[in-house]
């Protein structure tokens, strides 16, 4: 099968993005081949970052994204996964079935507690300590066009002490993320190219 092409939404200061792009470069499975953001340059961190490994962050509009300009930018750069890295956003439908099976989203908790409209960010962690949770972590999931609905694909757990403060427990999170979330995207595009090959033979 053909390298496989990834492009990245993201909404923020783009850390997931930075740590799929470094993964990604060298492999020969998948390459990040767009970045994105809804936000202007000087509100979205991910333009510093991207820029600083050699590749440049796209501005879109909200519109784009509704209107289906983005899917049609997004078939013009032949991209065949979305990954979603903090982009905050709800996806249409139209580009929920189009990537079928090849969107996923990270949330900043162990879903489905803490998902939905609203719990992005802080909030989440806030929530999280709130509710005096003694553990949080981190879902990877199919996308749909509800907040933090789709399929879970996988989660991974993190202490959280009495003591820690909602900032201990984004931190303690944003390392999960950064371990796990460019090892499962391999994992998925790995595992959908074996069974694009079985089909093939
Ligand atoms: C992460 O916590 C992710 O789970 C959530 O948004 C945050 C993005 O952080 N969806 P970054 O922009 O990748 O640093």
């Amino acid at each position: 099968m053909k390298k496989q092409r990834i492009a990245v939404l993201a909404s923020g200061s783009g850390s997931n993005a930075e740590r799929i792009i470094q993964h990604f470069a060298g492999s020969d499975l998948a390459e990040v081949a767009w970045i994105g953001c809804n936000r202007s340059e000087d509100r979205a961190g991910v333009y510093d970052r991207t820029r600083a490994l050699g590749m440049e962050t796209v501005f879109f509009s909200p519109d784009a994204l509704k209107d289906g300009r983005l899917l049609q930018l997004l078939l013009e750069e032949e991209v065949d996964w979305v990954i979603l890295a903090g982009f905050l956003l709800k996806i249409p439908e139209q580009l929920v079935s189009h990537f079928h099976h090849r969107m996923i989203n990270i949330h900043p908790a162990l879903l489905p507690d803490f998902g939905g409209k609203g719990m992005y960010g802080m909030h989440v962690h806030r929530a999280v300590k709130e509710a005096k949770r003694d553990e949080s972590g981190i879902t990877v999931h199919w996308v749909t066009a509800h907040y933090d609905e789709g399929d879970i694909i996988f989660q991974a757990k993190c202490a959280v002490a009495p003591d820690d403060d909602p900032s201990e427990i984004a931190k303690k999170v944003a390392e999960l993320e950064h371990r796990y979330y460019p090892r499962i995207a391999d994992a998925l595009i790995r595992d959908a190219a074996i069974q694009h090959e079985h089909i093939d033979e």
